[in-house]
C-alpha cells in the first residue's frame, strides 16, 4: 500500500517538507505582528518555551501516528483505536483535521495571492511610487486594493492552481520537489535580507526589543497567544505532520525530525523578526498596529532604503514561497483522506478537492470589502472576526487546532499504550532516553496548557 500512497525519498525530504509546511505566513506575516503587540522579549521567550514544552512533544505524537500507522488523520485514528477506550469515536480527530484544513487553506491562499500582486507591484516600481507617501499606501491596501473583488478572487485562485498542481504529482514528484527547490531559496533569501539589515541603523534596536526580556509587559493573555501561536505556525493539531509523517519510513528518528523542523520553523520567525524591526526602527515611520504591517509599514520603509526595489521584491517572493509550502500540507491533509478513505485516485482527490476549497475560498476573497453582504457577515461580533474570512480563521485558530491538538495529546498520551508509542520511538533512534519526559509532557503538561486555551476561548477571549 505503501508504495501506492507514495513516500518520501528519504529523510532530507521529509525534513524539507515538514519545515516548508511549518514555515509560513505564521512565521513571516503573523508572529512579528503579535510579537509587536506583546512588547517583545519576554513574549519571546515565552514562546520559545511553549514550542519546547508544547510543540514538540506534540509533532512527535502526530507524526508517531502517522508512521504508526501509513495512513491519514481519518485512518489513523480509526485504525489506532480498534478495542481502545472511545473506539472509532477517535476519527472524530481526523474528521475535524479535515475539516481545518480545508478552513484554513480556503482564507490562507487569499492572504498567500497578496504576495504575488506585492511581488509585481514591486517589480514593476509602482511599490515605491506608491510607498514614497505613507499614506497613498495605507489606503491603497484598504481601500482599492482589499475592497477589490476580482482582484481578490484573481490572485486567491492563482494561488490555489500553484497549491493543487504540487499535490497532483504527488509525494515525492510534486510536495518534495517543491520544497526541496523553495526551502533553500528562501533560506537564502532570508540570509540576504538579514546581512542587509544588519546594515540599517535600526539593527541593534531590533536585536535589544526582541532578545532583552522585560517580563513586567507579560500578561496571561500573551502566554496563552504564544502557546496559540505555537500550534498554528508548526502546523500541529489539523493532522499536517501526522499525514507528513505517513509517508516516511521507520529508520527516520521521530524525536529527532520533530526538534529539527520546531527549531528551524522557530529560527525563521526570529530572523524574520530582526530583519522587519531593523528595517522598521530605522525610520520614524509609524508603525501600523494591525496584521497589515507587513504590506503597508514595511514597503512604506523599504522605499526609503538604498536599492529598495529588489529587495521588496525579493521579500514578498518569500513570503509567497514560504506560503506556498504550507499550504500544500493543508490541500495534502484534504487530499489524502479521500485518497485513504474514499479510494479516489490522486489526481481525482487533488483536483476535486483544491476546486472545491477554491470556490468556497472566493467566498473569503470577496468578504474583505469586495461584496457587502459577505463583508458583513460576523458570528463572534468582533472587529477580528468581521466578514467571511475573519469568521473562517477565528473557527479554525481558536477552536480547530487547539481541540484538535488537546485531543491528540490525549490519544497518545493516555489511550495508545506506553508500550507501543515507544517501540515506535525508537525505530530510527534507537534507545529513547528522554522518554519518561516526553511521556510526562504529552500526557499533563500539553493538554493541561491547550486545556487553558480552550476555556479562555470559552471565556471569550480569542487567538489568531
Ligand atoms: N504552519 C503554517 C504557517 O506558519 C500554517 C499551517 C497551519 C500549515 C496548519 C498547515 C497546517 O504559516
Amino acid at each position: 500500500m505503501a508504495e501506492s500512497r507514495g513516500q518520501w525519498s528519504g529523510k532530507l525530504g521529509f525534513i524539507l517538507a515538514a519545515t516548508g509546511s511549518a514555515i509560513g505566513l505564521g512565521n513571516l506575516w503573523k508572529f512579528p505582528y503579535i510579537t509587536h503587540e506583546n512588547n517583545g522579549g519576554a513574549f519571546v521567550l515565552v514562546y520559545i518555551g511553549m514550542v519546547l514544552l508544547v510543540g514538540v512533544p506534540i509533532m512527535v505524537a502526530e507524526i508517531l501516528v502517522g508512521r504508526r500507522t501509513q495512513l491519514s488523520p481519518v485512518g489513523a485514528f480509526s485504525h489506532l483505536s480498534q478495542g481502545k477506550p472511545g473506539g472509532k469515536a477517535w476519527s472524530s480527530v481526523g474528521f475535524l483535521g479535515v475539516l481545518a484544513g480545508f478552513t484554513i487553506l480556503s482564507y490562507y491562499s487569499v492572504v498567500a495571492g497578496w504576495t504575488i500582486h506585492y511581488t509585481y507591484l514591486s517589480f514593476s516600481g509602482e511599490l515605491s511610487h506608491l510607498a514614497s507617501d505613507a499614506h497613498a499606501l495605507q489606503t491603497y491596501f484598504g481601500g482599492e486594493f482589499l475592497t477589490n473583488g476580482q482582484q481578490q478572487v484573481m490572485y486567491h485562485l492563482m494561488f490555489m492552481g500553484l497549491t493543487t498542481g504540487a499535490v497532483y504529482f504527488g509525494v515525492q514528484k510534486g510536495i518534495e520537489r517543491v520544497a526541496k527547490i523553495l526551502l533553500p531559496l528562501l533560506l537564502l533569501i532570508l540570509l540576504v535580507l538579514l546581512v542587509y539589515s544588519s546594515t540599517t541603523s535600526g539593527f541593534g534596536e531590533a536585536l535589544r526589543f526582541l532578545f532583552v526580556p522585560d517580563f513586567s509587559t507579560l500578561t496571561t493573555g500573551s502566554v496563552l497567544e504564544a502557546l496559540g501561536h505555537a500550534f498554528f505556525t508548526l502546523s500541529l493539531g489539523m493532522g499536517a505532520m501526522l499525514t507528513y509523517g505517513s509517508y516516511i519510513s521507520k529508520d527516520v528518528s521521530i524525536p529527532r525530525a520533530a526538534f529539527q523542523i520546531s527549531l528551524l520553523d522557530t529560527l525563521i520567525a526570529l530572523i524574520a523578526c530582526v530583519i522587519m524591526f531593523s528595517i522598521i526602527n530605522s525610520s520614524d515611520i509609524e508603525v501600523s498596529k494591525s496584521s497589515t504591517i507587513l504590506f503597508t509599514t514595511i514597503p512604506t520603509v523599504f522605499a526609503q532604503l538604498p536599492a529598495s526595489g529588489f529587495f521588496n521584491a525579493i521579500f514578498y517572493l518569500l513570503i509567497g514561497f514560504a506560503a506556498l509550502t504550507s499550504t500544500i500540507s493543508l490541500l495534502e491533509v484534504v487530499s489524502s483522506y479521500a485518497i485513504d478513505e474514499l479510494s479516489w485516485s490522486r489526481p481525482r482527490a487533488s483536483l476535486t478537492m483544491g476546486a472545491v476549497i477554491a470556490s468556497f475560498g472566493v467566498l473569503n476573497a470577496l468578504s474583505l470589502g469586495g461584496n457587502a453582504t459577505l463583508s458583513s457577515i460576523n458570528l463572534v461580533g468582533r472587529e477580528s472576526t468581521a466578514g467571511v474570512f475573519g469568521t473562517m480563521d477565528y473557527l479554525a485558530s481558536n477552536w480547530f487546532l487547539p481541540v484538535g491538538g488537546f485531543m491528540i495529546a490525549l490519544f497518545v498520551g493516555w489511550v495508545l499504550g506506553a508500550r507501543d508509542t515507544l517501540d515506535e520511538l525508537q525505530k530510527g533512534h534507537g534507545d529513547f532516553s528522554w522518554f519518561k519526559l516526553w511521556r510526562v509532557l504529552i500526557k499533563f503538561v500539553a493538554p493541561l496548557a491547550v486545556g487553558a486555551i480552550i476555556v479562555s476561548v470559552i471565556l471569550g477571549r480569542e487567538y489568531q
